[in-house]
C-alpha cells in the first residue's frame, strides 16, 4: 500500500502518541514519597533507588539480555561465584525466579513440592506451582512453630510407584521466612536426608542477605545445601527491580529457556543489573542497622507490654496489641493520623534501609499513648485475643496474621 503520510499527518499522529509522565510537582512528590517510605513499616519492597544508585546504574552497558547483556552477565557470574554455584540468571521478580526454578527442576508429572505451609511459593505466588508446573503442593506446618525440621518433613514425603500418588521431587525452603532464620544445622540435615532420597532442594532466599548478616555465615555456606537458590535485590537491598536465580550451568541454561517462555526475556537490562550491583556493594553493609532497628522496636514494644508474636531475628517482627487492650485497626488509624503519619498494616512491622530511626521512636510513643488511654478508660488488662492472634500468626504465615484491610 502506498504511504499517504504527509508531514502534517505525521505531526498529528505524533501529537496523539506523545507522552510526558513527568509532572510539575514531581520532585516535591518524590521528596514526600521518600519521607513516607522512611515511616512505612508495611514492607521493605517500598525502598527506592537513590541518586547515587541511579548515577552508577546509568553507566551500564547497553546490550540486549536475550543475547547476554554484558553488565547483566557480570552480575550473574558475580552472584553465582558469591553463592558457590556455577551460573546465575537475572530475573525481573522473586516470584518469577522461584516459579521458573521449580518449573525447570520438574520434568515429568506426577510430582509434588513440599514446603512450609507459610511459604511465599505456596501462599503468595497465585498458585503458581499448580499453574506453571502442574505440581501438587504439600504444605507442612512446623511442629516447633518456627521452622521446618526433617522430623516435620519426613512423614509428609510422598514416594513410591503407586499410580495414585504424586511423588515429592522438591523440598522448597524459605529463609528468612517471616523474618525468621532456619538454623543452618536443620537446613543441612534436611538437605542431607532429602538428597539421599533423590529429592531436589530449592531455597527462596529473597532475604538470604539478612540471614548472612544475622548468622555471620557466608552466602556460599548458606547456599551449599541447595540445588537452586533465588535471591532478591529489590527488597532489603533497595534495588528497583530484580532477582537472581543460581544453580548448575545445565540448570540455568534450561531456566533461561523457561524465563523466555514465561515472558521474562528482557532486553536492555544493564542499568537494572547495575542497580543491583550498587545495592550489593553499598546497601548490604546497612543491614546490621536495619536489624538493630527491628530489635529496638521489639524491645520498646515489650517494655510497653505489647505482645510479640514473632521476635525480630532480622528485619521484621509481628506484634499483638491486644495485650494492651488495643486492636490492629485502631493502631493503623491512629498512626495514619499522626502529624507525621506512620504507615503499617496488620501485625507485621518491617524495617528497611530507608527506615528513619525517628519513625520507630514515634511508633513506640504512639503505643505508649494508646495504652495510657485504655488504662484511663478503665481497661484492666484482660488479654482476650492473645491466643487467637498467636494461632493466626502461626497458621497464616507470610503476611502474618490479622491484616487490616482497607474498609
Ligand atoms: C520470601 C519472598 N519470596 C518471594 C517474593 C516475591 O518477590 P517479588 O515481589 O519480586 O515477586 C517475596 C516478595 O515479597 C518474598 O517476600
Amino acid at each position: 500500500m502506498m504511504s499517504s503520510l504527509t508531514e502534517t499527518r505525521l505531526a498529528q499522529l505524533a501529537e496523539d502518541v506523545r507522552c510526558d509522565v513527568h509532572s510539575r510537582t514531581q520532585d516535591a512528590d518524590n521528596d514526600a514519597r521518600r519521607a513516607e517510605i522512611s515511616r512505612t513499616f508495611i514492607s521493605d519492597t517500598v525502598t527506592v533507588p537513590t541518586k547515587e544508585m541511579n548515577e552508577y546504574a546509568i553507566r551500564a552497558t547497553l546490550g540486549d539480555d536475550v543475547f547476554f547483556e554484558p553488565s547483566t552477565a557480570a552480575l550473574e557470574s558475580h552472584v553465582a561465584k558469591l553463592t558457590g554455584k556455577e551460573a546465575g540468571l537475572f530475573m525481573p521478580t522473586g516470584t518469577m525466579s522461584n516459579q521458573v526454578a521449580l518449573r525447570t527442576h520438574l520434568q515429568q508429572p506426577p510430582y509434588s513440592v513440599l514446603c512450609d505451609a507459610r511459604a511465599h511459593v505456596y501462599r503468595m505466588e497465585g498458585g503458581g506451582i499448580a499453574f506453571h508446573s502442574g505440581a501438587n503442593v504439600i504444605p507442612v506446618f512446623p511442629e516447633n512453630g518456627h521452622h521446618l525440621t526433617w522430623e516435620d518433613i519426613e512423614p509428609r514425603i510422598v514416594s513410591g510407584a503407586d499410580v495414585h500418588i504424586a511423588p515429592t521431587r522438591i523440598v522448597s525452603l524459605e529463609s528468612t521466612l517471616n523474618g525468621t532464620v532456619i538454623p543452618q544445622e536443620d537446613v543441612i540435615a534436611i538437605s542431607r536426608h532429602a538428597r539421599e532420597k533423590g529429592i531436589i532442594m530449592h531455597l527462596d532466599g529473597a532475604r538470604l542477605w539478612h540471614v548472612a548478616v544475622a548468622t555471620g555465615l557466608s552466602m556460599k555456606e548458606l547456599c551449599e545445601p541447595f540445588e537452586s537458590v533465588s535471591l532478591c535485590f529489590s527488597k532489603g537491598l533497595g534495588a528497583p527491580i530484580g532477582s537472581c536465580l543460581v544453580g548448575s550451568k545445565e540448570f540455568i541454561a534450561k531456566a533461561r529457556c523457561f524465563r523466555k517462555v514465561f515472558g521474562g526475556g528482557m532486553r536492555q537490562t544493564g542499568y537494572l543489573a547495575a542497580s543491583a550491583a550498587y545495592a550489593l556493594t553499598h546497601h548490604f553493609p546497612l543491614l546490621p542497622r536495619v536489624h538493630a532497628l527491628a530489635k529496638r522496636m521489639q524491645e520498646g514494644l515489650e517494655e510497653i507490654g505489647v505482645g510479640i508474636l514473632s521476635p525480630a531475628e532480622t528485619c521484621m517482627l509481628f506484634y499483638d496489641p491486644s495485650a494492651i487492650g488495643v486492636g490492629y485497626r485502631e493502631v493503623v488509624e491512629r498512626a495514619a493520623q499522626l502529624p507525621r503519619p506512620i504507615y503499617l498494616n496488620g501485625s507485621r512491622l518491617i524495617m528497611h534501609i530507608q527506615t528513619a530511626g525517628e519513625a520507630v521512636d514515634d511508633f513506640l510513643c504512639l503505643m505508649r499513648q494508646l495504652k495510657e488511654e485504655k488504662v484511663q478508660a478503665g481497661w484492666r488488662g484482660q488479654q482476650a485475643d492473645r491466643g487467637k492472634h498467636r494461632e493466626v500468626y502461626v497458621r497464616c504465615g507470610s503476611w502474618g496474621g490479622p491484616r487490616v484491610l482497607p474498609a
